[in-house]
């Protein structure tokens, strides 16, 4: 995020409860511009954001605005991008365990397909599709038709070996993710003599935080080569190829992950001919740049003869770093020209007790940084607040839009009573 915009709040950010999560939702609205123009001209090219990544209801609802769909990945997502004017019938449902009331509840709701991740989901879609049972849990309105077809998908697994981190890599065939060759076959199968599914896609998701174009350019070729065959094999004709999410961001100055116009032009390259409608499954690229983590320094110490700054922020608020060993940028809001200022190594850490809660071993900050100050953790709009917790009973971050010129409240700060109010005190 650009500097400048936080530094002009620097006099009302020191006033707000820390930690708290900052966005500019007009570099998202910017970046779904980009992207949907970045799109191969010559396919009916559609966009599917991955809610995982950012599920704030303002910042779905600027990408709802922009006629992109949604992949969710749980009844919870599902429901929530509904509610954020996502149309159903542009909204995916991935996952690799969706329970029986998630499925019945995507069939009511008629949303553009579920991508089916394994035989047995595939033969409980079929049971459901069989009795098309009215769902007793909820009371939204029952949008599909009782003798359509249930819309659905295959998510497949490539079997390519990608190079990201091997936490975030869902595409070899050591992965729960997707289905097998075998599995394919056998669905292939299925679907062609049921006439109460139709199969309308294929999709793969090979893996998250991609900056390596040659990754995305196997994959495409092998999606447009598999929908070839699938086709010939079955009789049955698709409508969609979904090639998922992954493009990466630059989260150190020295990665350099492909543009959207070079990755556009890599799909326009593999799908020049294209029969289906293409879709893409983005997250992190529509959002990661545009959050920041903004946190104190609450303590200060040396161990080993290593300056350690504490901040208020930990792994319950931004997990990365902690889960798969994340870069972040740490600046300090208050030290305005970095070139001019004597810089030192610092360990930054979080307050939780776990040994893994280390935002970075060796952060270069000015080398007065003390109690108090205000640090942004840059890139922290994808996977945040999402996968934030009430770990150690820490109340979850409030979360805000920059908007001409000061900050507007999208989602309020926990408060201390938040956790433990579900609790049945016997
Ligand atoms: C099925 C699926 N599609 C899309 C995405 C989005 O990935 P990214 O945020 O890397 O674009 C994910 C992320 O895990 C996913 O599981």
């Amino acid at each position: 995020m650009n500097r400048t915009l936080l530094a002009q709040l620097e006099k009302k950010i020191g006033k707000l409860r820390t930690p708290f999560y900052a966005y500019d939702p007009q570099w998202i609205a910017s970046q779904a511009d980009k992207l949907l123009e970045a799109l191969p001209k010559q396919a009916r090219a559609g966009v599917r954001y991955a809610v995982k990544a950012n599920s704030n209801l303002s910042i779905l609802k600027i990408i709802s605005n922009k006629k992109i769909g949604a992949d969710v990945v749980s009844g919870g997502e599902l429901e929530k991008a509904l509610a954020a004017g996502f149309a159903s019938d542009r909204i995916v449902f991935s996952g690799v365990g969706k329970t029986r009331d998630e499925l019945e509840y995507a069939i009511q709701q008629n949303i553009d397909s579920i991508q089916i991740e394994s035989v047995s989901e595939l033969h409980q879609i079929l049971e459901l599709a069989r009795r098309k049972s009215a769902h007793p849990a909820r009371n939204t309105p029952i949008k599909s038709p009782i003798n359509a077809p249930i819309s659905v998908g295959l998510r497949l697994n490539p079997n390519l070996k990608v190079d990201t981190h091997k936490h975030i890599h869902t595409s070899d065939r050591f992965s729960k993710f997707g289905m097998d060759a075998p599995a394919f076959k056998e669905s292939l199968q299925i679907l062609a003599r049921e006439p109460k599914l139709k199969l309308k896609g294929l999709s793969a998701h090979i893996g998250s935080q991609i900056t390596d174009l040659r990754s995305f350019s196997m994959l495409f070729d092998w999606m447009r080569e598999t929908a070839k065959q699938a086709e010939a094999q079955s009789g049955l004709e698709l409508s969609y190829v979904s090639v998922g999410g992954g493009l990466g961001v630059s989260y150190r100055e020295n990665e350099k992950p492909p543009t959207l116009k070079q990755y556009g032009a890599a799909l326009s390259k593999a799908f020049k001919q294209c029969p289906w409608n293409l879709y893409l499954e983005p997250g992190r690229i529509l959002v990661a740049p545009a959050g920041v983590l903004v946190s104190r320094v609450v303590q200060q110490k040396v161990q080993n003869r290593k300056p350690i700054l504490v901040l208020d922020a930990g792994m319950n608020d931004l997990m990365r770093p902690a889960l798969y060993g994340a870069h972040h940028q740490i600046e300090s809001l208050r030290h305005s020209n970095v070139t001019r200022t004597e810089l030192k190594k610092f360990k930054v850490v979080g307050p939780v007790c776990e040994s893994t809660d280390v935002f970075s071993g060796n952060m270069a900050l000015p080398s007065d940084m003390q109690v108090g100050d205000i640090v942004l953790i840059h890139n922290a709009g994808a996977y945040g607040f999402s996968m934030a917790s009430q770990y150690n009973l820490r109340t979850l971050p409030a979360e805000y839009f920059i908007e001409d010129n000061s900050l507007r409240l999208v989602r309020r700060p926990g408060v201390i009573s938040d956790l433990w109010k579900d609790e049945i005190s016997l």
